[in-house]
């Protein structure tokens, strides 16, 4: 009998620890992991080195990502810009889907997973916590990697970020309405990932 390919999709604002939560479930479970917003980020940062973004979008090599030079506040702004455009992202959409159907078992963080990318995903859940938390969090990652920031920059940031992204008419960020909530907001990361692997574990057990 072949494994039947199981899809964890993880939504959520900026900052709210998607990203940590998706490493720790993919490892959890021996599931490939995508993180969607780097795409966006590496079409964002072609563009501020005077890129076309659909052109970039459609020529991505993820093997070439320099992920430090993409977790920049202002290349998370562009991300932000360039992904309300349809046409750069349906130029991701098929690289997206191609990596779950590759790997069989993917989680696939983003904003748009369990709505668009992966609508028949087994497990949704949906990530999120209070812009203060968010911004407070990205600040010491940020300023921990000795980066110029300021709190009340980081939370401008998120909040604009946050603003852009769930109003676009193109895939905005909305929690799936099958999607499991979690706010991370009053939880340390272990029992942030507790949560997420019991719902999971729940879903493929049910
Ligand atoms: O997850 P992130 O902060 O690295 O994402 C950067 C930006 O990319 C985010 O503000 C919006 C965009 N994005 C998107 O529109 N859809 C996704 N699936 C992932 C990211």
């Amino acid at each position: 009998m072949t494994k039947r390919s199981f899809c964890v999709a993880i939504d959520g604002p900026a900052a709210a620890g998607k990203g940590t939560i998706s490493k720790a479930v993919a490892a959890h479970f021996g599931f490939a992991h995508l993180d969607t917003g780097l795409l966006y980020r590496a079409v964002g940062a072609g563009v501020l080195a005077g890129g076309d973004a659909v052109t970039v979008a459609k020529t991505l090599d993820p093997a070439q990502f320099d992920q430090d030079s993409l977790r920049t506040p202002e290349v998370a702004q562009a991300a932000s810009r360039v992904a309300v455009d349809p046409d750069v992202r349906s130029a991701l959409l098929q690289f997206q889907r191609d990596f779950a159907e590759k790997a069989g078992c993917a989680v696939l963080d983003g904003r748009d997973i369990g709505t668009v990318v992966a609508p028949a995903a087994d497990a949704k859940l949906f990530i999120t916590a209070s812009a203060d938390v968010r911004a407070q969090r990205r600040f010491l990652e940020l300023s921990g990697k000795g980066m110029d920031v300021t709190l009340e920059g980081v939370l401008a940031d998120v909040k604009a970020r946050d603003a852009r992204d769930r109003s676009r008419e193109a895939a905005p960020l909305v929690a799936a309405k099958d999607a499991v909530l979690i706010d991370t907001s009053e939880l340390s990361i272990e029992q942030a990932i507790g949560q997420a692997i019991a719902a999971i574990e729940k879903i493929k057990g049910a």
